[in-house]
């Protein structure tokens, strides 16, 4: 599974990314406004520290203008991939950049119907939403799996991006269900490192080590 990081914050982005765990970034309008910098000269550092994929999400609601945005957005860097809303200007929006060579990710995915619709108008990516399901009561991780069968029934090459990861149960969870990549915060990643076990075994380690008095270089 892919790792890209939820954030437009370039100081996380660039410590993740030397770890070697980050495959891409995706941000989002309320992403942007938390940066307080400009969307698209944020955008361009993005893709300047990461090669791989960065979605960069369109403001406008009707076609014309998600059209307009997208191609303008596409042109900052070739890793800029355009985010566009699950509606139906959304998806013909998508269609069209999927015509002309420009990759989209289908976001605000809440139901396998409309995972269906993104993938017949060639998504790139399809990005299903898990924590707001279960913040209403619902098996966020359900949608997964569903939208992984019928996915999987067609042979449709959109790639399912597990988003609104809130824990590293939810990124457990989404590689269980077959998620091609997940999307998670900068805190989430680094939890999933963590281990009562690991650090009190390793304290022991230290400890018996520092006895031996030996040092290995
Ligand atoms: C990513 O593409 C989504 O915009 C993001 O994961 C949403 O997460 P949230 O529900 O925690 O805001």
């Amino acid at each position: 599974m892919k790792f890209f990081v939820d954030t437009a914050d370039t100081k996380d982005i660039r410590e993740l990314y030397d770890t070697g765990l980050l495959d891409g970034v995706t941000t989002n309008p309320s992403l942007v406004a938390k940066s307080g910098r400009n969307f698209k000269e944020v955008v361009a550092e993005i893709c300047s520290i990461v090669p791989g994929p960065v979605s960069a999400e369109v403001a406008s609601l009707d076609y014309e203008g998600m059209v307009a945005e997208g191609e303008h957005l596409a042109k900052i860097a070739e890793n800029v991939v355009v985010k566009v809303p699950l509606t139906l200007a959304g998806l013909k929006a998508t269609k069209h950049f999927s015509d002309v060579g420009i990759k989209t990710n289908v976001t605000l995915c809440f139901s396998p119907n409309q995972a269906l619709l993104a993938a017949k108008v060639g998504a790139n990516y399809i990005s299903p939403f898990i924590g707001r399901l279960d913040d209403i009561n619902l098996e966020g991780m359900e949608l997964i799996q569903q939208i992984r069968t019928i996915y999987d029934n067609y042979a449709f090459s959109t790639e399912i991006l597990a988003a609104s990861i809130r824990s590293p149960n939810h990124v457990t969870q989404a590689a269980l269900a077959g998620a091609d990549v997940a999307t998670i915060p900068p805190a989430v990643i680094r939890k999933l490192a963590d281990h009562p076990l690991t650090a009190s075994g390793l304290d022991n380690f230290v400890k018996d080590w520092q006895a031996t008095g030996q040092s290995i270089l």
